[in-house]
Formats: C-alpha cells, structure tokens, sequence
C-alpha cells in the first residue's frame, strides 16, 4: 500500500497466539458487534496515524524525514483500507474508544514519540492485526480472503513502523539514558490501560469461542511488548516491586506533562548540509 516498498522490517514479536482455530461468525448480529467494535478502534487509529505528518517538522535527520513522508502515505492508505473492510462487510463504524483516543494522541517530544507511538503503540496494534484479526476472520466467508489481503498489507506496514520506533527508541535510550526511568513508568502506565479497553468486550466473553481468549490474548500482547521492552533495554529484566515502581510511574507522568508543552523544534534547517554531505 506504500508508494515504495520499504524494507521488509523484521521486529521481534514472539510465536502468535493461538485461538485454536476459533473464528468469528460474520452472520450472527453478536459476533458483528464484536468486529465492529475492533474494527472501529483500528479505523480511528489510522486515522490519527495520519498526525505523524506533523513529525516531518521535527525530523531529526534526512532519513526521519523520508520515513514520516512514506508513512503518512501508508497510513492515509490504512484509514481507506480499513473504510473498505467496514464497507465489504456491511457494518459502520463507531466512535473510539478513550484507551484508544489516549494511546493515539500525538506527542511532539520526539523520544516519547518513537517510543510510545512507534515501538509500543503500534507493536501492540501488530498484534492485534496479526494475531487477532488474521486469526479470527472466517475464510469460508467469501468477503474474507480479500479482506486478509489488504490487512496483509498493512501488517507489513506496521510492522516497519515499529522497526523505526524501536532503532529511534533505542538511539533516545543511547543518548539520554535517564529516559528509561520515566519511559518504564509510561510503560506500565500503558499496560495497565490494556485491561480497560477489553472490558468493554468482557460481558460477552464467556462461551464465545474467541472471546474466551480475550484475557490470555492481552496477556500475550503484554507478554510480546514486556520483552520488546526489555530488548530495548527500558523495562527491568525484572519486574521491580511496587514503590519502585510508583516511582517510576511518577517520573513517566512528569516527562509526559513536560512533552505536552514541549514545543517541536524544527532540526533540517541547521542540518541539511551535513545531511547531504556537504560537511
Ligand atoms: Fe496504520
Ligand atoms: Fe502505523
């Protein structure tokens, strides 16, 4: 869906989940609240992964630069695709919900960025494409396989999002490594909100063939974003106890209240020749 294809990313995300070949029923009026529901929450994501046009102001380098331009057209490429998936199965869809509005807003300081939208954010939501929605879809439905093969797509896109959030993630930690104190904080902070979004799904849950999975599969995205944390070297190897914890929580939030005022700073304009080699 990109207008180049990029690099065929590779991002570490464990073995997938396994519904044990439990799938939705696109018939039932339940089973189609249940995908409207997921399927609404990808669509307002999309849509606000438009903002990371806003990034290209900020870019750091010529390479940030070409990466944002690339994924603003992928992501403006998702929000239509995701239109077409609602569209192909006859269903609309609803207002997102506030973990969602949360997790999606944009963050000007440019290592929270990579971190919380990139590497976490957008690891979580290839998980949930991945895991969830390729899994779960019924291929004996005929509207399906063309709906895999979009979602295909933007898999591979995603997932070179997160391979960007995480080298970028890793180079911040480099940099500044007093950033993986608060960044732990922000981790647990959003781990914790993961439980909140599926609740609403909670009441339908028990004897549903996939929806009795629905704790096991949050942990498993945890599962897979702990480890990506502890690769990147901001989440302990084990966990600390609970007032390390608080404090770390504290200084997540105190870095978070200083991004929303951060104003971003455009970097090119003092960059540009040595980017190009003229330095
Ligand atoms: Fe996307
Ligand atoms: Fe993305």
């Amino acid at each position: 869906m990109g207008d180049t294809p990029g690099p065929m990313a590779s991002v570490e995300r464990g073995p997938g989940f396994d519904f044990g070949g439990a799938v939705f029923d696109l018939h039932d009026p339940r089973d189609r609240r249940i995908v409207q529901f997921v399927l609404s929450q990808a669509l307002f994501g999309e849509a606000t992964g438009v903002y990371c046009g806003r990034s290209l102001y900020a870019a750091r380098s010529l390479e940030a630069a070409e990466f944002y331009v690339r994924q603003a057209r992928q992501e403006l490429a998702h929000l239509r695709l995701f239109a077409d998936i609602f569209r192909a199965l006859d269903l609309s869809p609803l207002p997102a919900h506030w973990v969602i509005r949360l997790l999606s807003s944009h963050n000007d300081y440019y290592p929270l960025k990579v971190f919380l939208e990139h590497a976490v954010g957008e690891g979580m939501v290839l998980d949930v494409f991945k895991d969830l929605l390729l899994a779960t879809l019924p291929d004996s439905d005929p509207r399906v396989p063309p709906i895999k093969k979009k979602l295909r797509v933007v898999v591979n896109d995603e997932a070179e999002h997160v391979a960007w959030g995480e080298k970028e993630t890793a180079a911040a930690l480099r940099e500044q490594p007093w950033l993986r104190t608060p960044f732990y904080g922000m981790f647990e902070l959003q781990m914790a909100t993961l439980p909140l979004l599926v609740r609403a799904l909670r009441s339908q849950a028990e004897g549903h063939p996939v929806l009795q999975h629905l704790d096991a599969f949050v942990a498993h995205v945890q599962a897979n974003a702990t480890a990506q944390g502890v690769r990147l070297g901001f989440v302990p190897a084990e966990r600390p106890g609970p007032a390390a914890r608080a404090l770390a929580i504290g200084a997540g939030l105190a870095l978070y209240a200083r991004s929303q005022v951060s104003r971003s700073r455009s970097r090119l304009d003092r960059t540009y020749l040595h980017e190009l080699g003229f330095e």
